[in-house]
């Protein structure tokens, strides 16, 4: 990633260069080492304020150039509402709004890490550090032509003024790892398919064994060998060969059942023979949003040493028309033994997701599993890009990720699931077939299509991100095309319910 400051954390002391921003209520206060801060510079911000109709709303701002009475060449108010109503997800929040009030050739900025009532605590003030990270990341590995007034400076530094400095840097470590998880997730999503095919995209997950994750790759042999014969009908088309990764942390106790996390990594989804018009269709490089997410998870638990037995499952495979694709009409056969008419080549990630399922329940006896896949055009008619669908066997699952979902602001809505739709999959020449027959719930019997191969009764959640894991809708804390969704919501599940 370009452009990743450099992150530290000092005392509320007035800078003497750079940009400094600092927050005010809807009432226009500061707290009161801002105000001292500000000095005789306050009466130029009230009166600016007047001038701007600023009064403090959360998300409005208010730029001074050279303020008189301050060294700084520029201060940003940002307004935050009612100080009191600030939940965590609204302070990390704030730290990518401050991010994004320092202009792209800035090479150092001071955020004031407090509030009209005060200092914020260190752990207010590590998630405002987060905010500035996951705002500032920016995928611009492939643009040689930077113009010489948008290239940022050689060396950029953002300083969180805090209380309490020592504090703060203690509860900044985790946040930062789980932010490095999210700007992995992001890379891969928004990585090129002629880049990121399934053998690279195995490579790149063995990266995590720096952070101490074991990592597995299981090629076309082992599958094959494994009767995984869903997934790899579905890269039989490709001159890519498809790759199954597992990935383990084992930060828990010995024995104990691991939680298992699972993504559909379609590196790109052509539709195969049943092939996808052309019109945005380039946007099918990011049909592996799921299992980069997965990556990223896995990254961000082991650099925070979670103290959990997590085990990360990936399909990754390239969806291509071609004189060895698969055919509309085929019959295959999964690893379950269970067999699968295919009606449409282009219902594939929950081809991929039968395997890795069944492998990964069967394998694991995990406590429970949890799929992310770019599953659905149909959850995105649903929920459009605010929600992700979750479907789940299991109402404890689905309530804590519902809160872990609100916590985070990843959030996810439930949709049902039942035997009414199950039927709809019932094949006239097969066990099932691979999609409902009308377009009518597609996303449900998708979901349904899934939970066939959820073996053992294992507790389960299926999260359709077709429409929050990539084109995803711009926020404070993302401007990328791959958002990177469902780290931060899974590692939030991780450490609200799973650690001791
Ligand atoms: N990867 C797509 C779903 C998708 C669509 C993700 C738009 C992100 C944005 C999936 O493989 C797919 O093609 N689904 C089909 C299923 C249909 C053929 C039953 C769909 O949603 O149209
Ligand atoms: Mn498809
Ligand atoms: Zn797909």
């Amino acid at each position: 990633m370009a452009d990743a400051p450099k992150l530290g954390f000092g005392p509320f002391t007035a800078p003497r260069s750079g940009i400094l921003v600092v927050f005010c209520d809807n009432g226009l206060k500061f707290g009161p080492a801002t105000a001292k801060t500000l000095g005789s510079a306050t009466g130029l911000v009230a009166r600016a304020a007047k001038a701007e109709r600023f009064t403090g709303k959360n998300g409005k701002s208010l730029d001074l150039i050279m303020p008189e009475g301050l060294k700084v060449d520029r201060l940003t108010v940002i307004g935050v509402g009612k100080a009191a109503d600030l939940k965590a997800s609204d302070v990390v929040k704030l730290g990518g709004a401050a991010m994004g009030k320092v202009p792209a050739g800035a090479s150092e900025a001071t955020v004031f890490a407090e509030l009209p009532a005060g200092a914020m605590n260190p752990e207010q003030a590590a998630d405002l550090a987060q905010g500035v990270l996951l705002r500032a990341y920016a995928f611009d590995r492939y643009k040689t032509k930077r113009k010489e007034d948008d290239k940022p400076p050689a060396k950029r530094g953002v300083t969180i003024a805090t209380g309490d400095v020592a504090a703060a840097r203690k509860a900044y470590v985790a946040r930062e790892a789980i932010a490095g998880g999210v700007v992995m997730a992001r890379d891969l999503v928004n990585e090129p398919a002629n880049i990121l095919y399934p053998e690279e995209f195995a490579r790149r997950a063995q990266a995590l064994k720096k952070v101490g994750v074991k990592v597995e790759v299981l090629d076309v042999k082992a599958m094959t060998k494994l009767g995984m014969g869903a997934l790899l009908g579905v890269g039989q088309g490709s001159r890519r060969d498809s790759r199954t990764v597992v990935m383990r942390w084992d930060g828990g106790k010995k024995g104990d059942a691991p939680l298992a996390f699972i993504g559909k990594g379609v590196c790109f989804d052509t539709g195969g023979i049943s092939i996808k018009p052309a019109s945005g269709m380039e946007d099918m490089k990011g049909d592996m949003a799921g299992a980069a997410c997965v990556v990223g998870l896995m990254q961000a638990l082991a650099a925070r040493k979670a103290k959990v037995n997590a085990v990360g499952v990936i399909g990754v495979v390239e969806n291509m028309p071609d004189g060895n694709a698969q055919r509309p009409g085929d019959i295959v056969t999964s690893m379950s033994g269970q067999t699968i008419e295919i009606i449409n080549t282009d219902a594939e990630g929950r081809l991929v997701l039968a395997d890795v399922l069944w492998y990964t329940a069967k394998r694991f006896k995990p406590k429970f599993m949890i799929d992310l896949a770019t599953l659905t055009g149909a959850i995105i008619v649903a929920l459009g890009q605010e929600y992700a669908g979750m479907f789940a066997n299991n109402d404890e699952l689905s309530h804590r990720l519902h809160l872990a979902g609100e916590a985070t602001d990843e959030k996810v809505w439930r949709m049902p699931l039942s035997p009414f739709y199950d039927k709809m999959i019932d094949s006239k020449f097969a066990d099932m077939k691979n999609t409902g027959g009308s377009r009518w719930g597609g996303a449900i019997t998708a979901a349904q299509f899934i939970q066939r191969f959820v073996a053992d009764k294992t507790p389960w959640a299926h999260l359709d991100i077709a429409g929050t894991g990539m084109d995803s809708r711009a926020s404070d804390i993302n401007k990328s095309w791959g958002s990177g969704w469902g780290v931060r919501l899974l590692d939030r599940l991780v450490a609200d319910h799973y650690e001791k």
